[in-house]
């Protein structure tokens, strides 16, 4: 049921490190993207999978975590990605890649939650950074980082009270994310 496979889609933010991830299975993943909507079929997303230790512990302090959490920096050593894919644009290909990453990413942890990972998508990049740590060439835009791995937290969504959309987390560690309720999303119904 796509429904249930997107409830238990959620942004995790802590993982099992030490469970690896294969890079086959990443190549899976990415097959997903590759065979989902490409505006204008241009098809100008390439990739980077990564689930090098060495490699990881690089990556990790280019990407920022969870900023509404203010007093939680992002995942302690032990706790973080196992994996990541990075999604770059080709300019080679095109100067526009609409929300082609975007409906990537979706595709990509879709597929990484049926197979029972979980992930999260990183936006917030120290991009020049991740450029040189994994010599990325010019001609590519960092889009977005996929982080990756055998979830160690539980997510819970709520619905959202008053506008205030600010994911939490409770004395248990359990990490709360409001949603804004149907009636407010939907502005109108044209029948
Ligand atoms: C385009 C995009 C960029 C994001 N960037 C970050 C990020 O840099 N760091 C982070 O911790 N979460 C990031 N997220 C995850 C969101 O915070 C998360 O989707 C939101 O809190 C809702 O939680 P949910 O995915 O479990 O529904 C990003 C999500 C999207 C779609």
């Amino acid at each position: 049921m796509i429904k249930e496979l997107i409830l238990k889609n959620r942004s995790y933010r802590r993982f099992h490190e030490d469970e690896p991830v294969d890079i086959d299975l990443l190549q899976e993943l990415v097959d997903l993207a590759r065979n989902s909507a490409s505006g204008g079929n241009k098809q100008s997303l390439k990739y980077i999978l990564c689930n090098s230790r060495e490699m990881n512990k690089q990556i990790f302090p280019t990407t920022a975590w969870a900023g509404y959490l203010k007093d939680w920096p992002g995942p302690d050593e032990g706790e973080r990605p196992a994996a990541y894919i990075i999604i770059l644009g080709d300019h080679e290909i095109s100067k526009n890649f609409y929300c082609d990453h975007g409906i990537a990413a979706q595709s990509i942890l879709l597929g990484a939650t049926e197979l029972g990972l979980g992930g999260c998508i990183i936006g917030s990049i120290q991009r020049e950074k991740l450029r040189e740590v994994l010599s990325i060439e010019e001609q590519f835009e960092i889009l977005l980082v996929l982080a990756l791995g055998q979830p160690k937290e539980k997510v819970v969504l709520e619905e959202a009270k008053d506008g205030d959309i600010r994911y939490w987390r409770d004395d248990d560690r359990i990490h709360h994310v409001p949603k804004r309720p149907l009636e407010e999303i939907i502005i109108r119904k044209v029948e």
